[in-house]
Formats: C-alpha cells, sequence, structure tokens
C-alpha cells in the first residue's frame, strides 16, 4: 500500500469509528452548483454538520478551491471537490442527499419564472445523472423556479425509471424561515420559540403562510397586520433581491435554509422520529400534482404528507388565488421535461 492509500485507509477507519460513537451511519451529501452564493456557505455549514461523513462539492467550476478552503475545518467530514461533466458521475456516486442549488438567480425586475429558460436546461442534465449514479438519493431542489424545476426533475425520473415521489423535494424552508423571523418581531415573541407552516409553492401568490396556525398564538395581531406579514413573506425573495441591486439574490439565508432541511432530511434517514418540515411534494393534499405542506421525514425519504389543518377565511381565499399559478408553473415544467 502507498504512504498516500494509507492514509486514506486510516482517514476512513478513523471516520467510521467516529459515526459509529455518535450512533450514526456513514452519509455522502453532495451539492450541485457548490461554488455559488448559495452553495459556498452551504457547503460551510454542511461540513460542520455532525450527520455528514462525506461531502461532494461539484459545480461547473470554481470547486477546487472551495473544497480545499472547506476541507481545512476540523469536523469529520470528508470534503472533495469535482469540477465539470467528466467528474460529476464521482460526485454523486454513493450520495444520499444531493442538495441542487445551481443556476442563475434573479435581478431586479424579474420573476423567477424568468429564469425558467436557463435553469430548467441545468436541472434536467443535473437529474438525469442523478437517476444514473444515484438513483436512490434524496434530492434538495432549491434552483429556481422552484415550481417547475420539481417537476422537471420528477419527469426526466419517470424516464429513467428511478422515480420514488418520496424521494424529490422542492426546497421552501426559506419561506418558512422568513415567516417565523417576521412573526417574531411582529408579534414580539423570542424568534426561536416560533413555528410557522407554509404551504403552496414557492413565488409570490404561491406562498402562503399559514399564520393562523402560528405558535406561540398571539391575538396582539390584527387582520391588516396578518395580510402584511403575508405580503412580506410571499416578496421576501424580491426584497433582498433589490437590496443587492443587481448582486443576485438571497444566498446566506439560503444556505442557512438549505442546511437545515438537509439536516432534517439526514435525520429522517436515519431513523430520528418526528421529523416535520414544510416542503414542495408530489401531493394528494389538493388537486394539484405538486404542493408544498408538512411533511413528515423518515428512512426513505417522505413519510407522510400532513394536510393543511384550519384554515381562517384569508387563508382559504389565498389558497384559490395560487392554484392557477401554481397548475402551470408544474405544466409548464412537464411540459419542457417531455419535450426536448
Ligand atoms: P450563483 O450564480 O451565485 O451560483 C450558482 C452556481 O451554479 C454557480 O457557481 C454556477 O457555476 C453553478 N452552475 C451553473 N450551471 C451548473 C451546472 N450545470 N452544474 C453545476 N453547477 C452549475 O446563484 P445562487 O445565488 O447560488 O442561486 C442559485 C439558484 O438558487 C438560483 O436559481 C436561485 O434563484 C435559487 N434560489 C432558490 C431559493 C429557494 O428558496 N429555493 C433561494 C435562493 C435562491
Ligand atoms: C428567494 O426566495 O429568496 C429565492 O427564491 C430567490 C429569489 O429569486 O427570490
Amino acid at each position: 500500500m502507498t504512504p498516500s492509500l494509507m492514509r486514506s485507509a486510516a482517514q476512513l477507519v478513523r471516520r467510521r469509528s467516529y459515526s459509529a460513537a455518535l450512533g450514526h451511519p456513514e452519509r455522502k451529501v453532495a451539492i450541485l452548483g457548490a461554488a455559488g452564493g448559495i452553495g459556498q456557505p452551504l457547503a460551510l455549514l454542511m461540513k460542520l454538520n455532525p450527520l455528514v461523513s462525506s461531502l461532494s462539492l461539484y459545480d461547473i467550476a470554481g470547486t477546487p478551491g472551495v473544497a480545499a478552503d472547506v476541507s481545512h475545518i476540523n469536523t469529520p467530514a470528508l470534503v472533495k471537490g469535482f469540477m465539470g461533466d467528466d467528474q460529476l458521475g464521482e460526485a454523486l456516486e454513493g450520495a444520499d442527499v444531493v442538495i441542487i442549488p445551481a443556476g442563475v438567480p434573479r435581478k431586479p425586475g424579474m420573476t423567477r419564472d424568468d429564469l425558467f429558460n436557463i435553469n430548467a436546461g441545468i436541472v434536467k442534465n443535473l437529474s438525469a445523472a442523478i437517476a444514473k449514479y444515484c438513483p436512490n438519493a434524496l434530492v434538495n431542489m432549491i434552483s429556481n423556479p422552484v415550481n417547475s424545476t420539481v417537476p422537471i426533475a420528477a419527469e426526466v425520473f419517470k424516464k429513467a425509471g428511478t422515480y420514488d415521489e418520496k424521494r424529490l423535494f422542492g426546497v421552501t424552508t426559506l419561506d418558512v424561515v422568513r415567516a417565523k423571523t417576521f412573526y417574531a418581531g411582529k408579534a414580539n415573541v423570542p424568534v426561536t420559540d416560533v413555528n410557522v407552516p407554509v404551504v403552496g409553492g414557492h413565488a409570490g401568490i404561491t406562498i402562503l403562510p399559514l399564520f393562523s396556525q402560528a405558535t406561540p398564538a398571539t391575538n396582539a395581531l390584527s387582520h391588516e397586520d396578518i395580510k402584511a406579514l403575508t405580503k412580506r413573506t410571499q416578496d421576501g425573495g424580491t426584497e433582498v433581491v433589490e437590496a443587492k441591486a443587481g448582486k443576485g439574490s438571497a444566498t446566506l439565508s439560503m444556505a442557512y435554509a438549505g442546511a437545515v432541511f438537509a439536516d432534517a432530511c439526514l435525520k429522517g434517514l436515519n431513523g430520528v422520529p418526528d421529523i416535520v418540515e414544510c416542503s414542495y411534494v408530489q401531493s394528494t393534499v389538493t388537486e394539484l400534482p405538486f404542493f408544498a405542506s408538512k411533511v413528515r421525514l423518515g428512512k426513505n425519504g417522505v413519510e407522510e404528507v400532513l394536510g393543511l389543518g384550519e384554515l381562517s377565511d384569508f387563508e382559504k381565499e389565498g389558497l384559490e388565488n395560487l392554484k392557477g399559478e401554481l397548475k402551470s408553473s408544474i405544466e409548464k415544467g412537464i411540459k419542457f421535461a417531455n419535450a426536448n
């Protein structure tokens, strides 16, 4: 055995014993788009996650530097960088969770749907590679427009014969993160205690926070306050896009949200009970084939898609109003995936 092989073997044994000592299995997480605005801080946060034993950072450029940088952090996850099509297979092989923040972000004046023309093709190609190299991975889709990119991935997986609706997630955690922050500020309650489900999709009015179910409950908020909180949550992404003035969209809060959701997926895979997060998944909660709602995560991904619970009249109206836009975004994704 060469000295470098011996070092790798020793490293592997050490990581295995560390994972065993913590009582959880080896888990490989791959980030596609890892050198980008979201990808870099997300790589940092996943390197800090004790459930990750192997962290695979893939992008079309820049990953050797990001991987070298993140790899120096003294946590157990072994970090490897992969760059370009030739290395995509190796990046994905054996992955338990694949997080996808690859693609272009919005500039002021754009809708998320304006990103479709570029990002749809990127997501389609990456999904084909996932079907080939890690068909059993849980896929966390961040690339916008999420309302369409998730249906695109589903169609690609169906064509490849690998589709399992339990394993495909649109990441809507940032909407929940925002709703919690804005609610805590307005209701004057400790933000760390707050929970707010957010349902529907991930664009404008398709984002429907259910403040009537927010905890801790408060009667300090008027109907006007709830309307304003709802609008701010729906426009949260645009607020950041405008503040960044042409330099992209949310990256740091998104990396945090992506890390929260990936951690929930890993805990579910590891058999931790009662892991519930909102996510945009295949659904029968409404007549729409994909819909975000609370989801219980388990050893195979989605264990249960939870219903909406009781809605206020304002939320019922919001639900009806979002269906047209969400339906056409889903159909647009399906059509794209099957046409090209
Ligand atoms: P960015 O431009 O900073 O980074 C994107 C990265 O993707 C770049 O490093 C780029 O090289 C890489 N990339 C492009 N094509 C690729 C391919 N074929 N394979 C692998 N990597 C590829 O953008 P960002 O700010 O990180 O945003 C990324 C995406 O996430 C955007 O579509 C944005 O709209 C979306 N987003 C979603 C949410 C959400 O809540 N779901 C929140 C924020 C941003
Ligand atoms: C967000 O909600 O921040 C993201 O979807 C990015 C965007 O374009 O707003």
